[in-house]
């Protein structure tokens, strides 16, 4: 199916109206809709056309095993689950099969694809919420990378960066907050925070829970000690298992 001749919001209305949506009909997409909506994550910008994300789209048994690994019983019940790499195994393998050695650029490349991948990813994410549909990514892939590597036969060079979940919303939950603009776009320059601005930060956030504590929610992610700490190591030697030399 075309893009182009399918009815969907507008751009601007579906990027408005986005929430992440963790609750589904267990109810597959039309096969029209998979395709249109592959075909977006397609069309996204890749550096230098050299395409470095892979997105698996997984089966009904594969879904249901993720989801109970991580813990996310959406994962099962959404009617698609895609799972996107950063890819440098294509290119090598391009790059070999016209007889060319891909670089010493790991690390390099790996940032670029991992640009990529969420381009790709946010393209399908706009594509599905303009034909009505709830998404969510889903970085807890992180917690089971290891197994989601054997799970999908990865080969070297590649890595689960995130998922996304595609499905019939089975919940209309608002908008969710976000951080004052200018703190997030600046004019001109970096800009230093005043204490007001750190003031404005978490009164603008606040809403994001239920206890009104988005501190809470930092620090669980990002603090010392926090799932990120955690992921740390873990991820670094995961990477080295892939044989990325970072
Ligand atoms: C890279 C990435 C990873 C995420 N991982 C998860 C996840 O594992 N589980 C989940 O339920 N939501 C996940 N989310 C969704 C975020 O929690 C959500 O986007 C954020 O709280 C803002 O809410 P909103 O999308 O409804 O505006 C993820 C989002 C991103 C961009």
């Amino acid at each position: 199916m075309e893009l182009e001749k399918l009815d969907g919001m507008s751009v601007l209305e579906t990027i408005a109206k986005h929430r992440s949506i963790r609750k589904y009909e267990p109810r597959s997409l039309p096969k029209n809709h998979v395709e249109a909506l592959m075909r977006a994550a397609l069309r996204a910008p890749t550096d230098a056309a050299m395409h470095l994300w892979t997105a698996i789209r997984t089966t009904p048994e594969q879904r249901r095993v993720i989801s109970e690994w991580i813990g996310q019983p959406h994962v099962a019940e959404a009617g698609e689950f895609f799972v996107f790499l950063a890819d440098l195994h294509r290119v090598e393998k391009l790059l070999e099969y016209r007889g060319e050695r891909r670089g010493r650029n790991d690390f390099s490349l790996l940032v670029f694809a991992a640009i990529d991948a969420a381009l790709a990813a946010e393209n399908m994410a706009l594509a599905a919420e303009s034909l009505g549909y709830g998404i969510c990514f889903i970085g807890a892939v992180q917690n089971a990378a290891d197994r989601i590597i054997d799970l999908l036969k990865l080969p070297p060079h590649t890595y689960p960066l995130f998922g996304l979940t595609i499905g019939i919303p089975a919940e209309n939950p608002p908008t969710r907050p976000r951080l004052p603009l200018d703190l997030m776009i600046h004019e001109g320059s970096y800009r230093t925070y005043s204490e007001e601005d750190m003031e404005r930060a978490y009164r603008e956030m606040a809403p994001y829970s239920r206890r009104r504590d988005w501190l809470r929610m930092l620090k669980r992610y990002a603090a010392e000690g926090g799932y990120f700490e955690a992921r740390e190591g873990y991820m670094r030697e995961l990477f080295r298992k892939m044989s990325f030399n970072i």
